[in-house]
């Protein structure tokens, strides 16, 4: 039973209170889980300022985990809802998106059209028990390396701290 936002009380259909049941099994298991775990970040970098970024903190030699796996988009809305789905069921703990700051997008609103979609995504993720932490939006720009670095340190130890996604849409390699 649920109260809606008025705090009349309801119930939700037998299949879906099963669903939240289970997600949230799901979470604690996940939880319970974290002795010596590193991450799995899957990052998309535009190519134009966010890869130029990451390139600047990697030849400027500043030092962030190992976690990330970097790849090159030409445009941060070019990341489909697709790929980032596909990047958790591959095995995933998280996924980062960075593009270029608001105004900066070689391809004028492509950012734009990227900060419309993750909050959407975060709470469709949300429904298969993935915390809206896992999908992270940044910018960072050609010249922002150490922006870069700290994003990646700061998310690390997040999503260290969250545990392992081993949700059963999973599928580890
Ligand atoms: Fe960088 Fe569009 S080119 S976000």
């Amino acid at each position: 039973m649920r109260t809606d936002g008025y705090g009349r009380f309801f119930y939700l259909p037998i299949e879906q209170e099963a669903y939240e049941m289970e997600s949230t099994s799901v979470i604690t298991e996940r939880k319970n889980n974290k002795a010596g775990f590193e991450p799995r970040i899957v990052a998309f970098l535009c190519t134009w300022c966010s890869y130029a970024g990451a390139d600047l903190a990697g030849t400027s030699r500043l030092h962030y985990p190992p976690n990330v796996m970097p790849i090159r988009v030409m445009c941060s809305g070019r990341v489909d809802a697709e790929f980032i789905i596909q990047a958790f069921r591959e095995g995933a703990d998280a996924v980062a998106v960075f593009g270029c700051h608001p105004g900066d997008c070689h391809y004028i609103n492509g950012n734009h059209k990227t900060m419309g979609r993750i909050p959407i995504l975060k709470k469709m993720l949300a429904q298969f028990g993935i915390e809206p932490e896992r999908l992270q939006l940044h910018w960072v720009s050609a010249s922002e390396g150490p922006r870069f670095a700290e994003i990646v340190t700061n998310m690390t130890a997040q999503i260290r701290e969250l545990g392992p996604l081993e949700l059963e849409i999973c599928d580890p390699k």
